[in-house]
């Protein structure tokens, strides 16, 4: 990954790649209050975003998982001509970094159809029906991935 550095930003850094590459309704979502959410950010040496992914502890949604503490990621997008570089993973293994910092159990996500197989390369899980998530208007379905799992935890280890 030559010449990108993945580092913590602000959120404000984060939204012009909301709107244009996942076309979000709204620019901010209400985990993105929490004071415990952090946002990173994929920076060109030229000091140019080109990738975001924003982090913060949130329960699980459904009742399968609620025993457990929860982190939810969101807002996770690279541009264009510089996909397929290994910015997208560099930005999760921010995201699983502090996850292990918040020592939760389980980390999830709202994660688009057409991005899956992006996730499911990382180990998480599809649970539950597909549903259509507000912000986008897409298919969704939610993914997961337990940090206490042991395997988990290995392959983590691996990649940080
Ligand atoms: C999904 C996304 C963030 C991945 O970013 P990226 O920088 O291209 O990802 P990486 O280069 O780290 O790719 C890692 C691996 O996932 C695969 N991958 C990347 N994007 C993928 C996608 N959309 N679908 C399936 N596989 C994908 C890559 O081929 C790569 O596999 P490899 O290591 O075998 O070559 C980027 O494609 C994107 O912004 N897409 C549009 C917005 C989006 O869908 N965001 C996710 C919302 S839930």
């Amino acid at each position: 990954m030559y010449g990108i550095t993945i580092g913590d930003s602000g959120l404000k850094q984060t939204k012009a790649l909301r709107s244009t590459v996942l076309a979000w309704q709204q620019l901010e979502i209400a985990p993105d209050r929490d004071r415990r959410a952090r946002h990173f950010v994929a920076r060109t040496d030229d000091g140019v975003t080109v990738g975001c992914a924003s982090c913060g502890p949130a329960p699980f949604p459904d009742v399968a998982f609620d025993e457990h503490s929860s982190m939810r990621f969101w807002g996770v997008a690279v541009l264009a001509p510089y996909r397929g570089r290994g910015i997208g993973q560099a930005l999760m293994r921010a995201v699983l970094a502090r996850g292990s910092e918040l020592a939760v159990d389980l980390v999830w996500a709202n994660a688009r159809k057409s991005a899956l197989s992006f996730y499911t390369d990382l180990r998480f899980e599809t649970v539950g029906d597909p549903f259509t998530d507000a912000l986008s208007g897409l298919d969704d379905r939610r993914v997961v991935l337990h940090l206490t799992d042991a395997n988990s935890r290995k392959w983590i280890h691996r990649v940080q």
